[in-house]
Parts: C-alpha cells; sequence; structure tokens
C-alpha cells in the first residue's frame, strides 16, 4: 500500500496554517503542524484532520529559535518513524509569523530583530535543517505578503523580510531542482485572521480600507488561502517552480 504524502506546516494552530493543515487533509495529505504557545488550539487542528481520515500530529515550534531547530527535528523524525517507518516529509510550508506595525523612523532594533528572526533567519535554516528530510520530488512553500510588492505605510521591516523571502525561494527553486524539489512562495493579500491583534478583521476601518483597493472588492478568508497551498502540493501543480503567486483579490493592482 501506498503511503501517504506528509505536510509539515508550521504555524498550523490558527489562522492561514490551520487552514492550509485542514486543506493538505482535504486532498490526502498527512500533516504535522507546529504551534507556538497554542498547543489546545494546535490539538484542535489535529482531531479535524483526523476526523477527515488523515494522520496529524502536533509539536512545539519557536520559529525565531534556530537553536532549537535540531531538537525539533529529532521529535519530528522520531514520531515519524514511529508511525511510518520512515523520517521523511513531501512538503515543508513556512507559514508561522508575526506581525510589526511601525513607522520606519520608529522602529527599534530590538522590532527588526525579531521580525528578521521569524520571518527570514528562521525560515531560511529551518528549510536547511529539514531538508535533508524531505523526498526528492517535493515541495517547499513560503509565506509571503502582499506587502513585499505593494507599499504600506508601517510595513518596512516586516515588508523587506518578506521581500527576502521571495529572493531566497527563487534561490531554493534553482539549487534543489536537482532533485527534483519545487519551491514557490504564496503571498496572500490582507486576510482577516488574529494576525496583528485581528486589525483586519476586527476594525471596521480597516477592513473596509483593504475592500476599495481590492478589485473583488472585500477583504480575503483563510479559506482563500489553504486551498491555493495544498493545489501547490498536487501532481498537476508539479511544473510551477520558482514563482510568487500572490493570493489577494487583486488588492492595490
Ligand atoms: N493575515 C494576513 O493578513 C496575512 C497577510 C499576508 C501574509 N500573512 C502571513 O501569513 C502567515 C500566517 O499569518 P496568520 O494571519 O495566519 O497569523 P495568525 O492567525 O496570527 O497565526 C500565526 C501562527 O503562527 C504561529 N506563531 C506565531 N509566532 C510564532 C513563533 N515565534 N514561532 C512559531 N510559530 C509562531 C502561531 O502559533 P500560536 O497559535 O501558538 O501562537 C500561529 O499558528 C504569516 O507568515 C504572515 O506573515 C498574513
Amino acid at each position: 500500500m501506498a503511503t501517504n504524502k506528509i505536510a509539515l506546516v508550521t504555524g498550523g494552530s490558527r489562522g492561514l496554517g490551520r487552514n492550509m493543515a485542514l486543506s493538505l487533509a482535504k486532498k490526502g495529505i498527512d500533516v504535522i503542524l507546529t504551534y507556538h504557545n497554542n498547543k489546545e488550539e494546535a490539538d484542535q487542528v489535529v482531531s479535524m484532520i483526523q476526523s477527515l481520515g488523515q494522520h496529524a500530529a502536533a509539536f512545539q515550534l519557536n520559529a525565531a529559535d534556530t537553536k532549537s531547530f535540531n531538537g525539533f527535528i529529532h521529535q519530528v523524525t522520531a514520531h515519524l518513524n514511529a508511525q511510518t517507518g520512515q523520517s521523511t516529509i513531501d512538503f515543508l510550508i513556512n507559514n508561522a509569523g508575526t506581525a510589526l506595525y511601525a513607522p520606519f523612523m520608529d522602529t527599534t532594533e530590538e522590532q527588526f530583530d525579531e521580525v528578521y528572526n521569524i520571518h527570514y533567519k528562521g525560515v531560511f535554516f529551518l528549510t536547511q535543517k529539514v531538508l535533508p528530510f524531505i523526498n526528492d520530488g517535493g515541495r517547499i512553500i513560503n509565506i509571503s505578503s502582499g506587502l513585499a510588492r505593494f507599499a504600506f505605510p508601517g510595513s518596512s521591516a516586516y515588508g523587506s523580510m518578506k521581500g527576502a523571502i521571495e529572493v531566497l525561494t527563487r534561490y531554493l527553486a534553482k539549487e534543489l531542482g536537482s532533485r527534483g524539489i519545487a519551491a514557490n512562495v504564496v503571498a496572500p493579500g490582507a486576510i482577516e485572521t488574529d494576525f496583528g491583534g485581528g486589525h483586519v478583521r476586527d476594525n471596521k476601518e480597516t477592513n473596509a480600507h483593504i475592500a476599495s483597493v481590492t478589485a473583488l472588492g472585500r477583504a480575503g478568508v483563510p479559506d482563500d488561502i489553504g486551498g491555493v497551498v495544498a493545489f501547490l502540493c498536487t501532481e498537476e501543480a508539479r511544473w510551477i517552480n520558482g514563482q510568487r503567486i500572490e493570493v489577494s483579490g487583486g488588492m492595490n493592482i
């Protein structure tokens, strides 16, 4: 019997990562997801995936703490070995992240380092360390943002890190092609999640502004995103490589 493909989704306890994890499971893919603080919500996602008939497990990860990555990978591979007799996965989705809204002139070095650690350094080195456990023919999907294409005041540090992820993704696609591994970016527009205190969802003015600059006339919801990530993990998407796919309903076009 063929074994299922396995995806590792960082930040799968809430928001977009949760939606990605569930969308992957609906496509018959098993999921390892991570959480930072919210174990309870991560466990709920695991139960939902299991009720869809797929294997799932959740592990704690601080994406900003590169020193913890070896221990994290050891836990995940030990779990996979016990479950499948192999310690490999097929898809890595680098999604975990937090928001920073600060004007350029007010951004402190501490804030900069925090965004850098979570959104760039963490993604760089987690991918490097997970790569030996990604099967040839696998996929890497990095989550960027519309803010890497258009400038919105208050997002200079965050938007720059997302820009860096987009460049990194092209390098990954180039260097990993020999192993048949494709790497792509999904760049959501503004989506109604807990991100940044939930302001896209909960602040009426922000929500209305986003709707007004979006061709399809509303802010995004998690269901707009997860299916696109899951699609990139299918056989139909096998020739998509080194691409940035913006999923924003046509924001600021
Ligand atoms: N929402 C948007 O408008 C939007 C737009 C473009 C791009 N994005 C990007 O999409 C990704 C997900 O955002 P979201 O809207 O789903 O955010 P969210 O609802 O706030 O969820 C964030 C997720 O990341 C995890 N996380 C937070 N800090 C972490 C850390 N230091 N280490 C590991 N995991 C951590 C959280 O775990 P806990 O539950 O344990 O806290 C949670 O699972 C981020 O990369 C974000 O930059 C979001």
